[in-house]
């Protein structure tokens, strides 16, 4: 494993993400929901544009992809088929002092670490939440929040395959809400009760499932890095075979360098053919595939690679933050990828006389249309420009008297502080090119340098 220390602190996310508006407690005026968080106007800008990143990474830039929806709420043999009513738990213990309850494998020492007191013997608790479905409320209506998204694809795999003739290898993406009922929660929406899985099966051949389980793995190191996560911050650890979940032949997990340590973000698994043959026994459908090239029926393996969207998205601020030296003060500048950047471009008329107003709002309209644009006319344009470096904001524009002169406006991006004037008509197609990673300093025609070196804030 790769020693480094954290480059940030938790403490410094939450509070910005207090903030700045990215995340609140759920239910905070009631002294919050453990275990439960809710995005704030940033935060969901910044959730829906990971999803996105995902979403376009493996669906709609592939040939071997289709994407489904599925209810949170399944019948109740979909969990005993799949071994969740069974085997999704995990050790409990109890404090005998203060009935607090701990996860066992979590405890470094054999006593109560709130109280001191002692612990009962461990058992196994089930994280599925129960509720019931219909207006009856007992033991035989008793169903589940889903733990996990993958099952709807599993018992989806039929419905796929009739419906869009795919062949081996072809996979079925999710995004969707999952419930846990964890015994401990913490480190802010790493571990919570109420979260978001973005989860891929990847049905194939068998015998060829090592092969693609490398390939997996490598596809989703590198959608990490491509989005603005640092390689080194990344690592790859191979699940024990002896501990190894019910359904696995082989799980790595990608760990990232949270505040609190190396941690999983995403999991890699190898879950051979355990899912489809055991819906297949439990409902009595047939869930194989016939191979028209070797003219023979097999159940796929699959290989699954799983990602909580909140975990991915702290992983990207924990990454995007940093702070640098200005003048008395400190610039903190979340450096987020320009896809993922909640806020795009910010207009900034340097003052608010209702000609320069006008001309500012209809560039701002103009260029909402496609980009997340924020107008902002309050306060000193150094204020402005810090507040923006502290959300993301990739892009400034400031609009200034000579605009209503020659057309133009000046560009500010968000890591140097470089500067360049351009056209107000060449505006969003030079913005959109940048972002696709064009040289900042590139001009469109008419265009001019202003700021060419790292500027001192
Ligand atoms: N279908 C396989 C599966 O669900 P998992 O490793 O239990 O595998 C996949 O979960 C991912 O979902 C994890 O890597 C993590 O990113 C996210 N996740 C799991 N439990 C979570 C929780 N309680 N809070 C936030 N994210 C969670």
């Amino acid at each position: 494993m790769n020693e480094q220390t954290p480059t940030v602190t938790m403490e410094k996310i939450v509070s910005l993400s207090r903030r700045r508006g990215f995340v609140f407690p759920s239910s905070e005026i009631y002294g919050g929901l453990s275990g439960c968080w809710d995005y704030g106007p940033l935060g969901i800008e910044l959730k829906r544009n990971v999803k996105q990143a995902w979403w376009s990474a493996m669906v709609q830039e592939r040939d071997d992809m289709v994407g489904i929806e599925t209810s949170i709420l399944m019948h109740p043999k979909v969990w005993q088929a799949s071994g969740h009513l069974k085997s999704f738990t995990d050790p409990l213990v109890e404090c005998k002092s203060c009935n607090q309850r701990f996860r066992a494998d979590h405890l470094t020492e054999n006593k109560c670490p709130a109280c001191g007191g002692e612990l009962t013997a461990e058992r196994q608790f089930n994280l599925m939440f129960k509720t019931f479905i219909g207006p009856v409320e007992d033991g035989s209506n008793t169903i589940y929040l889903r733990p996990e998204t993958a099952q709807g694809m599993f018992v989806n795999f039929d419905n796929v395959l009739q419906t869009t003739r795919r062949k081996l290898p072809f996979g079925i993406a999710q995004q969707g809400k999952s419930f846990r009922n964890e015994i401990t929660t913490g480190n802010f929406i790493f571990r919570s009760r109420e979260f978001e899985q973005m989860e891929m099966e990847y049905f194939v051949k068998p015998g060829t499932d090592e092969k693609w389980f490398e390939y997996w793995l490598n596809e989703r190191i590198n959608w990490y890095v491509k989005h603005g996560i640092k390689r080194e911050h990344l690592s790859v650890l191979e699940h024990e075979k002896a501990k190894l979940a019910h359904y696995a032949k082989r799980v790595c997990d990608i760990t990232f360098l949270y505040p609190m340590g190396w941690e999983e973000i995403e999991g890699v698994a190898s879950r051979t053919d355990f899912d489809l043959k055991q819906h297949a026994n439990a409902s009595g459908k047939v869930l194989d595939y016939y191979d028209e090239e070797t003219k023979e029926h097999y159940v796929p393996y699959v290989i699954e690679p799983a990602v909580g969207v909140d975990r991915s998205l702290l992983a990207f601020m924990c990454d995007a933050y940093t702070e640098e030296p200005d003048k008395d003060e400190t610039r903190i500048v979340m450096r987020f990828h320009p896809s993922l950047a909640p806020v795009k471009v910010a207009i900034l008329p340097l003052s608010k006389k209702e000609n320069l107003s006008n001309f500012a709002r209809d560039i701002y309209k103009n260029l909402r249309t496609t980009l997340a644009t924020q107008y902002d006319d309050t306060q000193s344009i150094g204020r402005r420009y810090r507040r923006q470096d502290e959300i993301g904001t990739p892009y400034c524009v400031t609009v200034d008297f000579q605009s209503l002169e020659d057309n133009r406006v000046t560009v500010r991006e968000r890591d140097l502080m470089l500067q360049i004037r351009i056209p107000i008509a060449e505006l969003k197609r030079t913005i959109e090119a940048k972002m696709a990673g064009e040289d900042f300093l590139k001009l469109p025609p008419g265009g001019e340098v202003v700021q060419a070196k790292p500027k001192e804030a």
